[in-house]
Order: structure tokens, then sequence, then C-alpha cells
């Protein structure tokens, strides 16, 4: 047996009524805010990763699916959104079209990251990128967006915690700080993050391994360190949070995995995942446009991860208002196909198993699921007429043919 690759899971029919609601949910609520979808390729040239998301990053060091393609050029599968949207919007010349947009995408990302409970190598994002606008009440805004998404989707006990990350004006003091400290604790972090230390110390407070975790308790606060615009842009957006009613908690040791955020950074969690429990992350990313060759544009954006946010829901059963039909004989069987065909023009779901004997078709019809079955036999021939059976309550009564769709129309109150 072949069997699917580690972290790479199929999604099987039942689960997909819940993959679809939370897709349209977060389509229409997009659609509210004034969103267009942009969808790109899932094959990028590394370097687009390599220079969007930090070399010193763990996603691009340790987690990429990298290869040389046929022509020897490295190509990477996309670990996350935002970079693609935005070579794609710095190659279309979108900003020059348009300086504002805002811009969602859904769509597998790829990670080679060890698998567990909602940590997998092919993953799902719904993403969100907002251009052009650099205020603070832009960012209160694309937080409400994503609480409003979870919201929408029926989550409760959800924790947004946010942070601010300073500019390059304020962050080098800040990072000098960090590597003032780091050096007094280098003993107690692991290898990986005496080498960070030195290029991106940030990093470091993020790392998993439970002596850096434990080294870096008491390591200096960039809320401290935020210089006067970054401070008031910072203090702008809780208000404003405050006053769209979305609860928050302040977090000062929310430094995101990827290096390009700058000023506001956020991240929802959940109650009930384990340790994956990150629903969305995001943040303002006011450099990394130009840093891609694009327009010295702000921007800044999230990202759901859609199989977090499933594990979430209560399973949705699949849609069974329809009608099934049965025949008996050769006769009756091929006049069923166009009923069929006919309930499905009308847009009636309906379903048969003409394949099969009188008695298991029957087998079938009552486990469906639909409260209605269509009986074509010898009899209904002759008299151009259609059984049609509640299959409920067990109740019969026979239809002509000519208003046979009406009637099942009328049957399953459609
Ligand atoms: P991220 O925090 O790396 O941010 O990912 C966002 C979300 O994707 C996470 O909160 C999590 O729910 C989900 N996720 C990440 N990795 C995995 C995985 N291996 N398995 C399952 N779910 C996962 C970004 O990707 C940024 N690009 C978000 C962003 C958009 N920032 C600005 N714009």
């Amino acid at each position: 047996m072949i069997t699917g690759i580690r972290g790479m899971n199929d999604i099987l029919p039942p689960d997909i009524p819940q993959w679809r609601f939370v897709e349209e949910t977060a389509r229409r609520i997009f659609g509210l805010y004034g969103y267009s979808e942009l969808r790109s390729p899932v094959l990028e040239k590394t370097e687009l990763f390599l220079r969007g998301m930090g070399e010193d990053t763990d996603v691009v060091e340790k987690q990429m699916y990298t290869f040389a393609d046929k022509s020897g050029d490295s190509v990477s599968l996309r670990p996350e959104a935002t970079a693609s949207v935005l070579r794609a919007v710095i190659e279309h010349g979108l900003l020059g079209q348009e300086p504002i947009q805002k811009l969602f995408s859904i769509g597998p990302m790829f990670r080679y990251e060890r698998p567990q409970k909602g940590r997998y190598r092919q993953f799902h994002q719904i993403n969100c990128e907002r251009l052009g606008e650099s205020g603070p009440l832009i960012d209160a805004e694309t937080l409400c967006l994503a609480y409003d998404i979870a919201g929408a989707l029926g989550l409760s006990g959800i924790e947004l915690e946010v942070n601010s990350l300073g500019c390059p004006v304020c962050r080098p003091a800040y990072q000098q700080a960090l590597r003032a400290f780091m050096l007094s604790r280098r003993a107690d972090l692991c290898d990986n993050c005496r080498r960070r230390m030195e290029t991106n110390p940030l990093r470091v407070l993020d790392c998993k391994a439970e002596s850096c975790k434990v080294a870096v308790i008491d390591a200096p606060a960039i809320e401290d360190y935020l210089c006067p615009d970054c401070r008031s842009h910072y203090q702008a957006v809780l208000t404003a949070l405050a006053s769209l009613e979305v609860p928050f908690t302040k977090n000062t040791r929310l430094v995101r995995g990827l290096d390009y955020y700058t000023r506001t950074t956020f991240e929802i969690s959940a109650a009930g995942l384990g340790s994956q429990n990150a629903i969305a992350g995001g943040g303002r990313y006011d450099g990394l446009i130009a840093d891609l060759g694009g327009p010295a544009a702000p921007g800044i954006g999230f990202a759901f991860g859609l199989e977090r946010l499933i594990m979430l829901l209560e399973p949705i059963p699949t849609q069974t208002q329809g009608c099934f039909v049965v025949a008996l004989g050769e006769d009756a069987k091929e006049q069923a196909l166009c009923l069929l065909t006919a309930l499905r023009r009308a847009g009636i779901r309906s379903e048969a198993a003409l394949d099969k004997s009188f008695k298991v078709q029957m087998r079938h019809a009552g486990k469906s699921g639909y409260p209605l079955c269509a009986i074509l036999g010898g009899d209904e021939i002759a008299s151009r007429t259609v059984t049609l059976k509640d299959l409920g309550s067990g109740e019969q009564s026979s239809v002509a043919r000519d208003v046979f769709v009406n009637a099942v129309k009328q049957a399953l109150d459609l």
C-alpha cells in the first residue's frame, strides 16, 4: 500500500462541510470589509522567502520544502502566503493602480515541522493582507476583522494577545539591551540561540527549548524601549480596540516567528487545542514591500490556521435535503434516470442506485438520509405516475408524471 506523506492529510467527505463553513464564513466577513481574493502559486523562487521571511527564522532555516527544479533553479513550496501575495502585488503593479490593497487568500502552505496534533507539514491558511495604510486605526480595524472572523465561526474561549515590536528607529537599542542580557545567560542558551543572540536576538525570545525559555524570563521588555512614535501608535491601537469592544491582553514577549514585523503584532489562541493553540497570528510589516523590491508602502496582515479552527468546531451533518429514486424493472430504471435528471435540472438533490436490485435500492434509500423516496415500477409506468414515499412516516401517495418535479419540491418544502 502506498500511503500519504507524513504530516500531509487527506480531507475526507464527512469533514468537508466544516471546511466549507470556515471558508465561506471567512469569505463573507472579508466581503463585509471590502476585501478581494488573490490566488498565488504554491511554488515560488526560494529567494523570495529568504528575503521575505528572514534567513534566521526557524521557518526558513529548518522548515522549507526546497529543491532544484529540472532547470536547476532553487524553488520552494510556500511556507506562508504573505511573501507570495506581496510578490504578486509588486509584479503586477497593483499598488500603482490603487494605492490601498485589501487582499485575502485561502490555500495550502508547507512547513517541514515535526507533525503533532494541530501541526502538519501541509496545512491551510486563511490569509489577510492590507497594504498602503500605516495609521493605528488600520491596525485596530485589521485586528477587529480577525476577531470578527473568529466570532462568526462561533468560537468561544479565544484570547487575543497584542504587542509592539517597534521600528528601525527604536529596535536597535532594544536588540542591544537584549544582547547584553543574553550574554549574561549565555551558558543556559541552546547552541542555536547562542548564535542567534548575535545576529537576531529577538528570535531567542521565541525559542521553544525549555532552557532558553527559562533563561529569558527576566529579559528586558520591548515596551520600555519604544520610540515616542511607536509608543503613541501602540497606545492608539489599544484605545481603538477597546472602543471596538475587542478584548485583548498585552504580551510584551510576543515576537512572532517571522522577521518582517514592525510595530503591532498579535496572536489569537484558543483553549482546548493543547500546545499548538495559536489559531491566528499577524502584524504590521512597514518595510517588507520595499525589501521585496516594491514601493515604500506599509502593510499589515494575519493568517488563521484552518486545521486548528476546524478542530474547535462541532461536526456539521452533510446535507440531506433531497429525493432518492428507486425503480423496479429495466424499463423503469431507464425512466428513473430521466426523473433524476429532471429533478437535478430543477435544482433538487437526488440520487439512485439503479445498478442494484429493488431490495438493495430501498435499503440505500433508507440509509440516504433523504426524507423522500420516489418509486417507479410497472404499475407506475402503465399509469404514468410516480409513487412518493415519506421515508420518515412511511406514508405513500401517487402523483402524475407531469407534476412529479413540483410534487417533490412541495414535499421537500423547497
Ligand atoms: P504564522 O504565525 O507563521 O504567521 O502562521 C499563522 C497561523 O497558521 C498559525 O497561528 C497557525 O494557526 C497556523 N499554522 C502555522 N504553522 C502550522 C502548521 N505547521 N500546522 C498547522 N497550522 C499551522 C504567518 O504565516 C504570517 N504569514 C501571517 C501574516 C500574514 N502576517 C502578516 N500577514
